[in-house]
Formats: structure tokens, C-alpha cells, sequence
């Protein structure tokens, strides 16, 4: 026993050294007095675009007030979770007791989100969720102390069918990475397209993150649908995009998806992107103020364009600044008021306003977008204020 308690401390004091210098963490934490905050998020594989999309915008926001969240300095702790499901208890366990985090920030996949979810329940630990759609986040296994700023896996793509039936899309094939974030992206899809009078021929999928496409491409140019409707997301959206038009498809079977299909790609994609359809919370093209100084400030800084992923990313940021301004910096002692102030905010997002669900999920407006010269335009709102249903969440 006293051995392993021995071994126990000595690895906590020695993860401790690396961020800290000689000192012992407990000691180092009371007198550097700075605020913790530990990113979770893809930055290999085939997601680690989405990943450094994320901490970009985040860092933006907190820096944009300073630097400081609620009056004090920050140190930023960070873990590569490879979007690797096995390895997500370990990896938030490294952030929260480890790293003795603050806040926990991440992550982007659905199936690494359950680790997280779970150490954030069982150790109280504030956690903001800048993209994994995963449904029991913010329905069965909400949480006091999880707040999610991106979207229910079902958001987008509810709003999607109907929009394809009112172009004479009435037969459509589904394909997708089968893991939940694609399979919950077809539930939305599903209920959107049959309630508006639409069949699915066929529903298609391969394991992620896998890129073998030829094989589903061939059997969708044999079914011969009015359409074709995904979820991919990342590197392997570019390339779904890329084999769908080398396949002949493009210009034969339209293509739409959930609008993660065409964010942060279209460039890698190139012409294959062009005219692809999708429905998302977020547009590129958005005329209004905020999105164009967010556009302007994010190219500058990081000199790249900006896609959801960062403007998620800004949004968990300016969160995290309104929650810790709420309890002037202390997230651990004075919780009620804390989940007050983050329950009860008005996020003024380059994607436009939205709120918190009592589930503690954004509730906003859905676009319609289209590929044009490289850009996704706004087509219209597919969907205004949608809220996900948050069933099985008994909060609030
Ligand atoms: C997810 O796994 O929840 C996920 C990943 C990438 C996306 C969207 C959702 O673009």
C-alpha cells in the first residue's frame, strides 16, 4: 500500500515538474494562482484539422479580453486524443487529475466525448463541448457541469430532407462513417426526409475513419437514387468528395450532406466541392458585422480562413470568459453561480446569436448553404431556432 501510494505521488509530482518547474503541483497551483484550462482535442488522424481549428478560436476569444478569464492568468494544458475512443477516460484523466484542470475543453469525436463525459461526471470538473454531436451528452447523461457549444449530431441534418424533397430529391441514398456522430446524423435525417415525403433506398456505411469508398460508390451508381445524402467530416470529407466526382457521379446524382461535408475542405476538394449542398449552423458567407471582423481578425492572426470548427472553438472561448467573469475567475468554489451565468447566456456568434437549451445545448438557426467558387453560400435558413429535444436530461 505504501508503496504504490509512494509511486502514485512521485509520477503526480513529476507530471507536475514538467508544467511547473521543481515545484510540488498542489503547492505551484495556490501560488501561481493562474486558471487551468486543459484542451482535449484531435491534433493527428484524420480529424486534426478540426482539432487545431478549435484551440485557435478558443485561444482567440480569451485573448480578445485580455488573456485573462475572470481577472486571472491562464495556463493551458493540452492532450492529443488521436480520435481514439479507447483511450478517452485515460486521456481526460491526464487533463483532471493529472494536469489538476480547471475546465476541460473538447472534444470533436462522439465516440472519445463518452470518456469525457464520464470523468466529467464523476469528478464534478467543468466541461465545454466545442463540437462532438453526440446525443447522450445533452440528453440521457446531461450533466450540471457539461455545457456543449457546437450541436446535437441530429441538429444539422433534420433540417436537410426536407430541403432536398423541396428540390424533387424523393429517393435518396444515406452513407456515412458508422460510428454515433453518423449514425445519429442519419436519425435527423430520417425523421427530416420521410416526414417530408421522401423514401431512403439504401442506407450505406463503412468504419471510421476509413477512406475506401469505391466500392459503396459503385452500388450508388447501380441504385441510381434522385440523391445522395452523408455525414463525413475532415480529410475524409475532401476525399469523398474527390471519388465521388472521379467516380462519374458529380453532375449525375446531386450530392448533399451535413454541412461538415464542405468545412475547412472545399480548398483540398477542389472542383469535386463545388455545388455540393449541405445544411449547418454555420456559413462561411454570412453578411453580417460580426462575422466579417471574426473572418478578418482569425485570418490575421492565424493566417488561415476560419470554418465552423474555429468559430465553435471562439464560441466555447467567449463561454469560458462570461462564466469565469460571472464568478470573477473562481470555477471551482462557487459552482451554482457559475452554471447560472453559462445556463443563461446569449452567445453574440459570427454564426449569429444563440442560446442555451435547459439540456445545455445551443439552441439556433440552421442554414442552408451551397459550393460556390469555393466558398459555402447561404442559401436560406433551413431551420430557424432549432432546439434538439434534450429526452432523458433532468436538469433545470
Ligand atoms: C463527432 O464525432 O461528433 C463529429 C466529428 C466531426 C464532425 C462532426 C461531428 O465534423
Amino acid at each position: 500500500m505504501t508503496s504504490r501510494r509512494l509511486i502514485l505521488s512521485r509520477s503526480v509530482a513529476l507530471a507536475g515538474a514538467a508544467s511547473c518547474g521543481l515545484c510540488l503541483p498542489g503547492l505551484a497551483r495556490a501560488q501561481s494562482g493562474k486558471l487551468r484550462v486543459g484542451f482535449m482535442l484531435p491534433y493527428t488522424g484524420t480529424y486534426a484539422q478540426l482539432g487545431v481549428a478549435i484551440e485557435n478560436g478558443v485561444r482567440m476569444a480569451i485573448d480578445e479580453q485580455g488573456g485573462r478569464l475572470g481577472g486571472r492568468e491562464i495556463e493551458y494544458f493540452k492532450v492529443d486524443d488521436e480520435s481514439e475512443p479507447a483511450k478517452g477516460i485515460e486521456n481526460a484523466n491526464k487533463l483532471v487529475q493529472r494536469d489538476k484542470v480547471d475546465v476541460l475543453i473538447g472534444t470533436v469525436h462522439s465516440g472519445v466525448q463518452m470518456g469525457i463525459q464520464k470523468v466529467a461526471r464523476d469528478s464534478g470538473v467543468l466541461s465545454l463541448i466545442p463540437n462532438a454531436g453526440v446525443h447522450a451528452a445533452t440528453r440521457a447523461l446531461c450533466a450540471p457541469n457539461v455545457f456543449r457549444t457546437s450541436f446535437t449530431n441530429a441538429q444539422p441534418t433534420l433540417a436537410l430532407g426536407p430541403a432536398m424533397v423541396a428540390r424533387g430529391h424523393k429517393k435518396a441514398v444515406w452513407i456515412t462513417w458508422k460510428y454515433a456522430a453518423g449514425d445519429e446524423a442519419y436519425e435527423g435525417f430520417k425523421e427530416g426526409y420521410t416526414k417530408a415525403g421522401g423514401t431512403i433506398v439504401k442506407e450505406l456505411g463503412l468504419p471510421f475513419p476509413n477512406v475506401e469508398f469505391q466500392a459503396l460508390l459503385t452500388e450508388i451508381a447501380a441504385l441510381k437514387p434522385d440523391a445522395v445524402a452523408c455525414f463525413f467530416a475532415g480529410g475524409g470529407a475532401a476525399k469523398f468528395m474527390r471519388d465521388y466526382a472521379a467516380a462519374g457521379l458529380k453532375g449525375k446524382i446531386p450530392l448533399y450532406g451535413s454541412g461538415f461535408l464542405t468545412e475547412g475542405v472545399i480548398e483540398a476538394a477542389g472542383p469535386a466541392a463545388e455545388g455540393v449542398i449541405t445544411t449547418m449552423h454555420y456559413s462561411d458567407s454570412l453578411d453580417t458585422p460580426r462575422n466579417r471582423q471574426f473572418r478578418l481578425d482569425y485570418a490575421k492572426t492565424f493566417k488561415m480562413q476560419p470554418d465552423v470548427y474555429a468559430v465553435q472553438g471562439y464560441d466555447t472561448g467567449l463561454l469560458l470568459v462570461l462564466g469565469a467573469n460571472a464568478v470573477k475567475g473562481d470555477l471551482s468554489g462557487s459552482k451554482p453561480a457559475l452554471y447560472k451565468a453559462l445556463e443563461s447566456a446569449v452567445i453574440d456568434s459570427p454564426r449569429g446569436r444563440w442560446t442555451m437549451s435547459r439540456a445545455h445545448n445551443p439552441v439556433q438557426d440552421i442554414y442552408l448553404r451551397v459550393v460556390e467558387k469555393g466558398e459555402n453560400k447561404v442559401l436560406g435558413v433551413a431551420a430557424k431556432a432549432l432546439a434538439d429535444s434534450g429526452t432523458g436530461c433532468r436538469l433545470g
